[in-house]
């Protein structure tokens, strides 16, 4: 986070997809009264599987057109494997303040986990970032990490309660537990460290140890977001999320988006405008 901004009327939210309209939601329900503009650049999804340069790049394009294209005067970064991988490339890319989700992410683990353990699941590109790991330990505690690669394209395909999902979810999760068990690791905490996951919460509920906390990623982010506006946020902050004004933007796929994007979102994502950031 670059500085501690007072309340922007626009706030752009950024994400390889439209997973990242969790990240929109939270926030909707905490500013109703600001502007929201949201991009999925949806025609280089998944950022999860490429290379830290790449997603540099593709990241710092989106950044640049919601703030010199659409107003933003605040971004919230929603994607994960961004978040881990491009922050600092985002902001230098524009003269905003950047927020991310990792470090809302762990201090959330922080705040829900007693033995100090905690496991975290996101992507191929932000496990091998390692991002998470050290926010973690920053904070006084260990993590271990795991990569879930089967459950984004299984969430974009709409099985958000499938049993194939919940299998799956199932396997990682026992990986996980054997992996925590050899390295004597007694977490008590999951952390959903990419923008998909929280679409999967009930299904992780049900598959995580009794009493262990399920950590939303999405949520915390929204949370982190209000607090840096330093209390500024109260004008934004009352009146229904029904009415707050927001423009989705896809870089691909705007049917799929229409169509899916509204559960992401929990109301109807209106009309997507289709933009071109190039190749
Ligand atoms: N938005 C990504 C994240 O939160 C998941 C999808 C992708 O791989 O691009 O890590």
């Amino acid at each position: 986070m670059s500085s501690s901004p007072s309340a922007p009327h626009t706030i752009g939210v950024f994400d390889s997809g439209f997973g990242g309209l969790t990240v929109l939601r939270a926030l909707m329900a905490r500013l109703p009264r600001a502007r929201f503009a949201f991009l999925g650049d949806t025609a280089r999804l998944p950022y999860g599987s490429k290379s830290r340069r790449t997603i540099a790049r593709y990241a710092a394009e989106s950044a640049r057109f919601l703030v010199r294209e659409q107003g933003a005067e605040f971004l919230v970064i929603a994607c994960n494997t961004a978040s881990a991988l491009a922050l600092d490339a985002i902001q230098d890319a524009v003269p905003v303040p950047v927020l991310g989700v990792i470090e809302p992410g762990a201090a959330a683990a922080r705040a829900a986990s007693k033995t100090g353990d905690v496991l975290v699941i996101a992507t191929d590109a932000t496990v091998r970032s390692h991002a998470y790991v050290a926010a973690c330990q920053a904070l006084g505690l260990r993590a271990i990490e795991k990569a879930c690669p089967l459950l984004v394209p299984l969430v974009e395909e709409g099985w958000t309660d499938h049993p194939v999902t919940a299998q799956v979810i199932d396997i990682y999760l026992n990986e996980l537990r054997a992996e925590a068990a050899a390295r004597g690791f007694n977490p008590d905490a999951l952390v959903l460290g990419c923008t998909h996951y929280p679409l999967l919460r009930t299904l992780f509920e049900q598959a995580v140890r009794p009493g262990a906390m399920v950590i939303d990623s999405a949520e915390s982010a929204a949370q982190a977001a209000v607090q840096l506006f330093n209390g500024g946020a109260t004008a934004l902050a009352a009146g229904p999320a029904a009415e707050t004004e927001v423009r989705c933007f896809a870089t691909d796929s705007v049917d799929k988006f229409e169509r899916l994007g509204s559960t992401f979102l929990g109301r109807p994502v209106g009309d997507v405008e289709l933009v071109d950031l190039g190749g």
